[in-house]
C-alpha cells in the first residue's frame, strides 16, 4: 500500500515562431491547462483519465493519452514500473490550434510524473527530454519559462535564453479548420533560398528587440517571414486576406501562431477591433472561429 499522493501541474499555451524565428523563437501566453495527478494507494487500482474543458471530447482517455505516455517516458527513463494514476485534465487551451496544447500534455506529463518520483531529473533534463518528443524547443521551453524564449539546439544539446517581456497583449483567432502540425510542415520545402534566410536571420534579432521594448513600429517589420509563411498560408482558407484584415483593423505584428490554423496579432489596442475583422474574414470561407485576447505569461509552468 502506498500513500494517496496528489500533485497539479499547470502549463500555459505558447506560441511558436513569431514570424521569423521558425523553430527556435516561443512566447508563453495568460491561458494554463491544468493536469492532477493522483497516484492510488493499491496497484488493483487502474489508469483512470478524465479530461474536461475546451475540446475535451478531441482528447484519448485511455493508454493512448498523451499525458500519460509523457510520464511513463519517465518512469521508464527512471528505471520504475509505472504505477497506476488518475489524470484529471482542465483544458483552457484549444487542441490543434497552434497554441501549444500537445506541448502542455507533454510537459505536464514529464514533470508530474518526476515529482511523483522525488524529482530524479533537473528541470532542464525534463525539457531536454520533451524537446525530444516534439522535435524543436520553441513551445515546451516557453511553456516552462514563461516569457519569449530562444531555444538553440547543437549537436544534440539545448541551449536556452529567456528573455523577459514587458507587458504586452496578443489577439488569437482560431477559424474552424483542422490541420496537423505535420501537413504544415511537409508543405515546407527542405532548403529555402539565401535571401528568404537573409530576410529572417535580420529580423529575428529585431523581432526580440521589439518585443522587449513594446516597440510597435519595429514588430510590424520584425515579425515579417520568407521561410514557412509562404507555403502554409495557402493551406488554410482565408489566412492571407486575414493577415490584411488584422493590419488593417490596427494589427502591427501578424503572423501564424506556430503550424497554424489560429492567427496572432499584437497591437497596442484596438483588439476586439481586430479580432472581429479576422473572423469575419474567415467567415467569407464559411469557417467560424474563436478568438482570445492573451496578455504575455511571464510566469511559464508552476506545481503544486
Ligand atoms: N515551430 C513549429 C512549426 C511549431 O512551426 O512547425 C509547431 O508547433
Amino acid at each position: 500500500m502506498r500513500k494517496r499522493q496528489t500533485v497539479t501541474v499547470s502549463v500555459p499555451a505558447t506560441t511558436a515562431n513569431l514570424g521569423p524565428g521558425f523553430d527556435c523563437l516561443g512566447m508563453a501566453l495568460e491561458l494554463y491547462n491544468t493536469f492532477r495527478f493522483t497516484v492510488p494507494i493499491s496497484d488493483k487500482e487502474l489508469l483512470s483519465i478524465s479530461v474536461q474543458g475546451v475540446d475535451a471530447h478531441k482528447v484519448a482517455t485511455d493508454g493512448r493519452n498523451l499525458v500519460y505516455q509523457s510520464a511513463a517516458a519517465i518512469f521508464e527513463k527512471a528505471g520504475k514500473r509505472p504505477f497506476p494514476l488518475q489524470i484529471n485534465q482542465t483544458n483552457r487551451i484549444p487542441v490543434g490550434s497552434g497554441l501549444g496544447s500537445s506541448s502542455t500534455a507533454v510537459l505536464a506529463g514529464m514533470l508530474g510524473a518526476n515529482v511523483l518520483l522525488g524529482n530524479p531529473f533537473t528541470d532542464a533534463e525534463i525539457l531536454q527530454f520533451a524537446v525530444g518528443e516534439e522535435g524543436h524547443p520553441d513551445n515546451v521551453a516557453p511553456a516552462l519559462y514563461g516569457n519569449l524564449v530562444l531555444g538553440v539546439i547543437d549537436d544534440g544539446e539545448l541551449y536556452i535564453e529567456q528573455i523577459a517581456l514587458p507587458s504586452l497583449t496578443a489577439v488569437v483567432i482560431l477559424p474552424a479548420f483542422h490541420l496537423l502540425t505535420t501537413e504544415a510542415r511537409a508543405a515546407m520545402p527542405s532548403s529555402v533560398l539565401l535571401a528568404d534566410a537573409i530576410f529572417n536571420a535580420s529580423r529575428t534579432p529585431l523581432l526580440i528587440r521589439a518585443l522587449q521594448t513594446a516597440d510597435y513600429d519595429k514588430l510590424a517589420i520584425a515579425m515579417q517571414d520568407k521561410v514557412h509563411h509562404q507555403y502554409r498560408m495557402p493551406l488554410i482558407p482565408g489566412m492571407k486576406a486575414a493577415f490584411a484584415a488584422a493590419r488593417s483593423a490596427g494589427a502591427r505584428g501578424v503572423a501564424i501562431s506556430g503550424a497554424g490554423p489560429s492567427l496572432i496579432a499584437f497591437a497596442p489596442d484596438k483588439h476586439e477591433e481586430i479580432a472581429a475583422a479576422v473572423t469575419a474574414v474567415f467567415a467569407t470561407e464559411n469557417l467560424t472561429s474563436r478568438s482570445w485576447i492573451l496578455p504575455v505569461n511571464s510566469v511559464g509552468t508552476h506545481i503544486e
